[in-house]
């Protein structure tokens, strides 16, 4: 069955990148010109997804306004013959039908997640975390969908992490299936050393069946008092229902400053308007460190 439909969580709120996401949500926060969560919908259109559901909370009115027609701008654009632009503009507002929930209260990703079981139904469905997103030339959850296609199976988005990072990520005990490709048996959040499984975490993207919403049902919270997504996940993987996908872009955590800062810097480099001044700005400011 293909994956149509895709969930964007951006409902959390974002104390390691404050005082940026005070009133400003981290999904918003700029890669150079583009809000991240424009990039995470970007990736799901590219696959193919045509319905994405954000969660969202108080003060994220923004994100909904990112993603609609600006009348006002369109007309001052078009006035002023900025026809590019104004192409570029509008088009944010058909890239995908997005729709929205608002998660009431922040009591973790499993429960944001929980949020979208009427829009999910009876299928297949993508969740891209909405602080992590993953730069490559090929849709990185698309990957994902088509290991979903190929085995039935729950599939998650991972990566190796280094052995510090683990311990704020998860981290999944994991058997290789194919190049890329590994069969996941156990799953942990947020563990501590001695409970490390595989340097393997989940990194922002998984393709769940409708299941995952009895499992979310019933899960009580975990790691730092919230219901886990990965404590329902966990489920599936003990049921041998979850395979993991080492995919091809790299991933940014926009979930904190380092992680920022390594994203606009890349991306910068590569960007077709500013990318040459800032490679040279970059070599010079280098030499002075
Ligand atoms: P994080 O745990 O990284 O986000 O969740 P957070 O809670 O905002 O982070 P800090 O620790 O306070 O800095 C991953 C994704 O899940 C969303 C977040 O918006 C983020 O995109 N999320 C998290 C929700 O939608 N609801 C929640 O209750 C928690």
């Amino acid at each position: 069955m293909k994956v149509t439909k895709a969930i964007i969580p951006a409902a959390g709120l974002g104390t390691r990148v404050l005082p940026a996401s005070k009133s400003v949500p981290k999904e918003m926060l700029p890669i150079v010109d583009k809000p991240a969560i424009q990039y995470i919908v970007e990736e799901c259109a590219a696959a193919g997804i045509t319905d994405i559901l954000i969660i969202t909370n108080r003060g994220k009115n923004v994100i909904e306004d990112h993603f609609d027609h600006s009348f006002e701008l369109e007309t001052n654009l078009r006035q002023k013959g900025k026809l590019a632009m104004l192409e570029e503009v509008s088009a944010i507002a058909d890239i995908a039908n997005i729709h929205y929930i608002r998660q009431k209260e922040t009591k973790g990703l499993g429960h944001a997640v929980l949020c979208a079981k009427a829009f999910v139904g009876n299928e297949p469905f993508a969740v891209c975390y909405g602080d992590d997103v993953i730069m490559g030339d090929i849709p990185a959850i698309g990957e994902l969908a088509a290991a979903y296609e190929k085995y039935g199976k729950g599939v998650c988005g991972v990566k190796p992490v280094s052995a510090e990072a683990i311990l704020k990520y998860s981290s999944l005990k994991v058997e290789p299936l194919e190049e890329r490709v590994f069969r996941v048996t156990d799953m942990i959040e947020k563990p501590t050393p001695d409970k490390v499984m595989s340097p393997y975490s989940i990194l922002g993207r998984v393709i769940l069946p409708p299941e995952i919403f009895d499992y979310l049902e019933k899960t009580q919270p975990g790691a730092g008092g919230e219901i886990q997504l990965t404590d329902a996940m966990r489920q599936l993987a003990l049921d041998e229902t979850m395979v993991a996908v080492d995919f091809s872009g790299k991933r940014y955590d926009m979930g904190n400053k380092l992680g920022i800062m390594m994203a606009q810097c890349e991306t910068a480099l590569k960007h077709k308007e500013i990318g040459e001044d800032f490679r040279e700005y970059l070599k010079k400011l280098a030499e002075t460190l």
